[in-house]
C-alpha cells in the first residue's frame, strides 16, 4: 500500500472547497490515515518547494503557501500517488482538465488548490516531515454489516 502526503493550501481553505476535496478522495476509495490543519512555517515552506529555489515564482509560491492555514492529509492506497496526480490534475489552472480538482476549481497557476508527492521517495521525505509517526492512524477495515 502506498502512502502520499496531500495539502490543501490556503485558497481551498479560504474559499470553503475543504469538503469538497476531501470527499473526492473518499468517494474514489482511498483512505485517509492522517489528517490535521496547520500553519506552515517559512522555513518548511521554503525545504518543501526547494526544487524551485532561484525561480522567479519561488518568493510568491513561499509567501502564499505560508499566508493561511492548509490542511495537511496522508492518503493511503494501491497506486494512491498516481491516483492522486491524476485527480488533482496539471499544475496550472487554466490547462487542467475538468473532471479533475484543479480543473473543476482552479483558473490560476499558483492558486491551484492542492499538493500531491510526485514519487515514492518524495511522498516517503514530505510525510515525514509534516507528520509525526503517531499522528498517522494505520486501521483495518470494520464490519459494517449492520449498515442497511
Ligand atoms: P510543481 O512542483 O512544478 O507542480 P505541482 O504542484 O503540480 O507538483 O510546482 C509547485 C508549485 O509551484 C505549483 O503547484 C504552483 C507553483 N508554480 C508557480 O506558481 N509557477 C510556475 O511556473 C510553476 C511551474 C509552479
Amino acid at each position: 500500500m502506498e502512502k502520499t502526503l496531500i495539502i490543501l493550501k490556503p485558497d481551498a481553505i479560504q474559499r470553503r472547497l475543504l469538503g469538497k476535496i476531501i470527499s473526492r478522495f473518499e468517494e474514489k476509495g482511498l483512505q485517509i490515515t492522517g489528517m490535521k490543519m496547520m500553519m506552515i512555517p517559512d522555513s518548511l515552506a521554503r525545504a518543501h518547494y526547494v526544487s524551485h529555489k532561484g525561480k522567479d515564482f519561488f518568493e510568491p509560491l513561499v509567501s502564499y503557501t505560508t499566508s493561511s492555514p492548509v490542511v495537511v492529509i496522508v492518503v493511503k492506497g494501491k497506486n494512491a500517488i498516481e491516483i492522486a496526480r491524476k485527480m488533482m490534475g496539471v499544475t496550472f489552472g487554466s490547462k487542467a482538465e475538468p473532471g479533475t480538482i484543479r480543473g473543476d476549481y482552479a483558473v490560476s497557476n499558483r492558486f491551484n488548490l492542492i499538493h500531491g508527492s510526485d514519487s515514492p521517495s518524495s511522498a516517503e521525505k514530505e510525510i515525514a516531515a509534516f507528520f509525526t509517526k503517531e499522528e498517522i492512524v494505520d486501521y483495518q477495515p470494520i464490519d459494517l454489516s449492520w449498515v442497511y
